[in-house]
């Protein structure tokens, strides 16, 4: 199925006739209320949360311009609220209480639950009681490694009630990875779980979460308390485990006792059971207080150098943006059933897995598996299940279940949807192609949402009711962004043309500071063009206005939807003897998006063959974690290509990395040979 790209699909009536924003006049007038009047419009939608204090300074303040001194954000100066209180507290106030906030699908079908506002609220203070009891308060921070169930949602609102920070790590990352965070943040306490089981197979997250806590040891941080969930026992194992070998997972035996029991090893003193704690704690906890700049949380993403940066976002802002771009992007309504497949760990489960959706009021699928398992239509038959109208999920699992056809999908009953959002990578029109007329029936509206951990929620977006779709642009900015592309020389680009993807000003959503480290805040985004924040991606709007994002421009890649630096890839590569110097680029991956493609440079005396390459592999899986692992590995006897000032140039790596001939000029290589030999011992598709 080849996708017209000039097309345009209007949303359908379904849609328009109930939506907040139900035509393009309607956007725009909203669009520039929130750009000339942005203390009028945010104002207003500040009115439906509950401030325990107004705004008495200036509404929105900042400096984009380092010439003009530091860099700083502040948005409801004065302001004192708090983000969980807004989430749970107010609607149970408003008779809510008994409604569903969350139907929790586990890894196995026969595995589910179901929270209401008033279970949440009650766990919630009851673990925020026990955070007090291990002397957590106000600024702390807190790390969070758990699986997708309810506990981690509970975890998160309990350090927010109290004012403490959480920093939450996705459970696919490294002890390694963990620990470099944990130390970065300064961490007193963990929250995690005993294993998880992600399709057939087990993630043992204590085993690695006790990894991180023993280089934090080394590293001098003393982590007080780690709260482990006892979660697989209550959990359907796969099939496949069930007669005591794991599906390709050898350490099955030594994890579970003679019963079956999974074990865990345990630090007397610093380990405690979730359910243990919990049994005593009282179920009532009052919401702390916040100022509006207050930390909310941060989240770490991979920044250019290697070296990941605490994404810092605070409490009254990201309230109110990540409420209304739920509220707006995916047209809610109360009554919808919504279901993101993102994990927690990411910025879009925080937005819009638990604060966008639960600041709204909304009923949400909390989904713990992943998409092909027990079968390749496990995300259809839980929106037939739940009747999900609104419906959220990246690129990378859509062409992953393409693959399968349409029969998966043809299988279940999807009548009830009708919005589809795409996140985390550029989408190619085959796959939104695909995601309109199979899953969405050619009858609702998809959204391809833009948008960074650094932005908090939706910056560029559909609305939709409103906007009439192009397949894989992303549209339209959101209301308060204030979108600029630029040249090379920091020019702006008016009409059509392609450049850097900039913003002229703060939203309510943006990241307040580089955690501990503002100097690189100021760096990263405002250096390269002072005066505005600069996305590292590029953009391209055509005749009609719409942004087309192209991908990044900076040395990051994106894997899967997971945001990577290639040098945190090399760093990984480079750590094993037998590596001089290593190179990684992206190369194009009909599923992933993108894959690494990596380059690496011998040390004398080594030999590439297999059993070097999977050392190799695992070294980026023990640094990183398993989604970063190369698909290809290429050894080079000749070095790599560099400039004369020694910078190695990845473009002509790429070029390389995809067959491509064409390599533009290189007379600036000290080397300029080495291309060639590079090119002949290329890896062919398939020869991974
Ligand atoms: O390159 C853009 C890409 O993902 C980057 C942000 O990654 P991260 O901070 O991990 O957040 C991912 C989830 C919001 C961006 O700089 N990206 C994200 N969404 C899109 C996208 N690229 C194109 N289209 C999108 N819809």
């Amino acid at each position: 199925m080849s996708a017209d790209s000039k097309a345009v699909y209007s949303p359908p009536n379904k849609v328009v006739s109930i939506s907040h924003c139900s035509s393009m006049e309607q956007y725009r007038r909203m669009y520039e209320k929130s750009i000339q009047d942005p203390e009028g419009f945010w104002g207003e939608i500040a009115k439906s949360f509950h401030f325990e204090q107004e705004t008495t300074g200036k509404f929105c303040d900042y400096n984009f311009d380092p010439s003009k001194g530091r860099i700083f954000i502040k948005w409801l100066e004065g302001a004192k609220t708090n983000i969980c209180y807004n989430c749970l507290d107010r609607h149970i106030e408003a008779g809510k209480g008994d409604q569903i906030a969350f139907y929790w699908e586990g890894n196995d079908p026969a595995d589910r639950r179901q929270l209401t506002y008033a279970d949440i609220l009650r766990d919630v203070c009851k673990m925020a009681n026990v955070l007090k009891g291990y002397g957590v308060a106000k600024g702390h921070r807190v790390a969070i490694y758990m699986p997708m169930i309810p506990e981690l949602v509970v975890a998160m609102l309990a350090v927010a009630r109290i004012g403490a920070v959480h920093s939450i790590v996705f459970g696919g990352y490294s002890s390694e990875s963990l620990a470099e965070r944990m130390i970065d943040a300064q961490a007193s306490i963990l929250i995690t779980s005993d294993a998880v089981w992600r399709g057939t197979k087990l993630v043992h997250l204590k085993d690695i979460a006790d990894g991180a806590l023993e280089i934090c040891k080394q590293k001098d941080l003393d982590v007080k308390k780690s709260i482990v969930v006892k979660h697989l026992c209550r959990v359907t194992a796969p099939q496949s485990a069930a007669n005591g070998v794991a599906n390709g997972n050898p350490s099955k035996k030594t994890h579970f006792d003679d019963k079956g029991q999974y074990k865990v090893g345990w630090k007397e003193g610093r380990d405690v059971w979730w359910e243990d704690v919990m049994k005593d704690a009282k179920s009532d906890c009052h919401a702390v207080w916040m100022d509006a700049e207050d930390p909310l949380f941060m989240l770490y993403t991979s920044g250019s150098t290697g070296k990941p940066k605490g994404v810092l976002h605070t409490v009254g802002g990201y309230m109110l943006y990540s409420a209304t771009t739920f509220k707006y992007s995916f047209d809610y309504h109360p009554g919808d059933i919504y279901f993101c497949t993102a994990d927690i760990g990411w910025i879009t489960g925080h937005s819009y897995v638990t604060y966008g959706p639960l600041l709204n009021g909304a009923t949400s699928v909390l989904f713990e598996g992943v998409p092909t398992y027990p079968h390749t239509g496990r995300f259809w038959e839980i929106v037939e299940m739940c009747k999900v109208n609104k419906f959220y999920t990246a690129p990378t699992a859509i062409r992953a279940l393409m693959k399968f056809g349409d029969e998966p999908v043809k299988k279940y009953n999807l009548s009830s949807l009708s919005v589809l959002g795409s996140v985390g990578e550029p989408i190619n029109p085959e796959a939104w192609m695909w995601y309109y007329r199979v899953v969405g029936n050619s009858d609702v509206s998809i959204v391809d949402t833009f948008w960074q951990t650094e932005t908090g929620g939706h910056v560029i977006t559909p609305l939709p009711g409103a906007t009439p779709a192009k397949p894989g642009s992303a549209c339209y900015p959101f209301f308060g962004v204030d979108v600029a592309l630029l040249d090379e020389e920091g020019k702006e680009i008016s009409g059509e043309g392609e450049g850097y993807l900039v913003f002229r000003r703060p939203w309510p959503g943006i990241m307040r500071t580089v955690y501990g480290n503002h100097e690189r805040f100021e760096t990263t985004y405002f250096k390269k063009f002072p005066g505005y924040y600069c996305t590292g991606d590029g953009a391209r709007r055509d005749a009609d206005g719409y942004i087309w994002v192209t991908g990044r421009i900076d040395d990051m890649l994106n894997v899967s939807g997971h945001l990577l630096s290639t040098a945190q890839v090399e760093s990984a590569l480079v750590e094993h003897e037998a590596v001089a110097e290593a190179a990684a680029v992206a190369r194009p991956h009909h599923v992933k998006g993108e894959c690494l493609y990596c380059f690496v440079y011998l040390a004398e005396g080594f030999e590439f063959n297999p059993k070097l390459a999977a050392e190799l592999k695992g070294k980026v899986r023990e640094k990183i974690g398993p989604f970063a692992t190369p698909d290809y590995l290429q050894a080079t006897s000749v070095g790599l290509p560099k400039t004369r000032s020694g910078k190695i140039m990845r473009r002509i790596l790429r070029k390389v990395a995809v067959g491509d001939k064409e390599f533009g000029d290189i007379s600036t290589l000290a080397d300029p040979s080495i291309v060639d030999v590079l090119f002949q011992s290329r890896i062919l598709d398939g020869k991974a």
